[in-house]
């Protein structure tokens, strides 16, 4: 079954990088000139999804907006015969089809996901997660939905971390089933690292069958008092119906003060009218420090 619709949970708080995202959502502070949820869903659409289902809060209304029309400026930039920004701004817009239902408390990730469950209803889905980036010149999600394809199952995008940073995800015990495909036979959300069972850790990208709804619902709270998706995926991989894709792409993690500074940077120096006057920059900053 073709995969058509995304899931993006962005209702957290983002505690670590207030001040921040105490008025601003986390997922709407730039990369250069683009909310980074922008490029999120940029990357759902470059792999066929057609709706965008927002699973948002109260605080994160800029979020829809963001992706709806807005008639002043519409007319303003047509009125200046500004016509690439106003192709910009059209093309956010119709893009994709938006919808959102909000999150009452933010439970986990796991609870957040299943607050979208009346808009997946009953087929397989993506989820993306918004502080969560993949370049655009190294996909993932078109991969995973292969591999749902041949498989079946849940499929999640994996990484190898670095023994000092796996306590920060959720880490897999695999079989290999093929060259870049594992069979997850068991997961663990943030494990010390003399616990982790491998170091395989998820990163923001999931293909979800749709019976995670009712093991969501199963599941009860976990790490941090939090309604995890992990423990939900766990029953999955009991069942066999989890898969992995060893995903050696790169990914950027702008949920973090030196995650944002650092991919700001990296966003940055792809822009050819703008690398090589940030470089001569950061050579003279280097050489001041
Ligand atoms: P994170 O754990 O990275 O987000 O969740 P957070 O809780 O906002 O961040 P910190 O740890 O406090 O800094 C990954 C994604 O899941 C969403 C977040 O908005 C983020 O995009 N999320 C998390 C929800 O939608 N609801 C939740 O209850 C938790």
């Amino acid at each position: 079954m073709r995969i058509r619709k995304a899931v993006l949970p962005v209702a957290g708080m983002g505690t670590r990088v207030l001040p921040a995202s105490k008025v601003i959502p986390k997922e709407m502070l730039p990369l250069v000139d683009k909310p980074t949820l922008q490029y999120i869903v940029e990357e759902a659409v470059a792999a066929g999804i057609e709706e965008i289902i927002f699973v948002t809060t109260r605080s994160k209304r800029s979020i829809e907006d963001h992706f709806d029309s807005t008639p002043e400026l519409e007319q303003l930039l047509k009125r200046k015969g500004k016509h690439k920004e106003l192709e910009e701004v059209l093309r956010v817009r119709t893009m994709a089809r938006y919808v959102a239902v909000r999150q009452p408390e933010p439970l986990g990730l796991g609870h957040a996901i299943l607050c979208a469950r009346d808009l997946v209803d009953d087929e397989p889905f993506v989820v993306m997660l918004g502080d969560d980036l993949v370049a655009p010149e190294t996909p993932c999600l078109p991969r995973m939905m292969e591999i749902h394809e041949q498989y079946g199952g849940s499929v999640l995008s994996l990484f190898t971390s670095p023994p000092e940073e796996i306590s920060a995800f959720g880490v897999v015990a695999a079989q290999d089933v093929d060259d870049d495909t594992v069979k997850v036979t068991h997961l663990v959300e943030k494990p010390a690292p003399e616990e982790a069972p491998s170091n395989l850790a998820v990163a923001g990208r999931y293909i979800l069958t749709p019976d995670i709804f009712d093991l969501i619902e199963q599941t009860p709270p976990g790490k941090g008092g939090e309604i995890q998706i992990t423990d939900a995926l766990e029953m999955q991989a009991q069942s066999g119906q989890c898969y992995g894709l060893r995903f050696n792409g790169i990914r950027y993690d702008t949920g973090n003060p030196l995650g944002l500074v650092t991919t700001t940077i990296a966003y940055a120096l792809k822009r050819p009218e703008l690398a090589p006057a940030l470089r001569d920059y950061m050579r003279q900053v280097l050489r001041n420090s």
